[in-house]
């Protein structure tokens, strides 16, 4: 008995149709929707047990801010607008601070597992870049972008 292949299509080549090219995603591992849960996930994603937020810290934020100005600015506003990536006024109420800090140091992970940065991605067209800053210099960006 011969299983029949779609008759049509040359079947002896062996080469495998693939329809779907894959486009840099990688396929998401098991447990896609537990990419904020700290404790399971292979990646060492920042929780809120890490961060403090207290009043703000106006010294603090005044360092973000140099940061700001050297390595963020070319990208983002301290307004609304979208420059290549979003404005960030507000941006503390829309997002929580621990969200925040992995989009500064771990971009990637963030890129390839988490469903709001990857909307975002879909929409700026452009990955933002790791600017590999220190925990402490991310934390001090954040603090100015809670004064704005
Ligand atoms: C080359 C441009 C570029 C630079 C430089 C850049 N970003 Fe971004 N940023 C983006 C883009 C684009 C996005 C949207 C996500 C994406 O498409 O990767 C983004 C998203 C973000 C978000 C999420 C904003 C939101 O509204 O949810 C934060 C927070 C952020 N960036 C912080 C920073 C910080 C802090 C720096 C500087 C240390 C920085 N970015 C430097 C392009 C940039």
């Amino acid at each position: 008995m011969v299983m029949g292949d779609a008759s049509g299509m040359a079947a002896c080549g062996g080469a495998e149709h693939r329809p779907r090219p894959r486009c840099g995603k990688a396929p998401a591992p098991a447990g896609e929707t537990s990419a904020h849960e700290g404790t399971t996930t292979h990646t060492k994603l920042i929780t809120a047990a890490d961060l403090t937020l207290g009043d703000i810290d106006n010294a603090m934020a005044e360092k973000g801010k140099t940061t700001y100005d050297v390595k963020c600015q070319a990208c983002h506003s301290m307004g609304e607008n979208r420059v290549v990536g979003p404005g960030w006024k507000g941006v503390t109420t829309r997002r929580k601070p621990e969200w925040i800090m992995n989009m500064i140091m771990n971009i990637d992970v963030m890129l390839s597992e988490d469903p709001e940065a990857q909307k975002m991605l879909e929409e700026c067209l452009v990955r933002m870049p790791n600017q590999n800053l220190s925990h402490d210099e991310a934390r001090q960006v954040l603090e100015f972008m809670r004064t704005l």
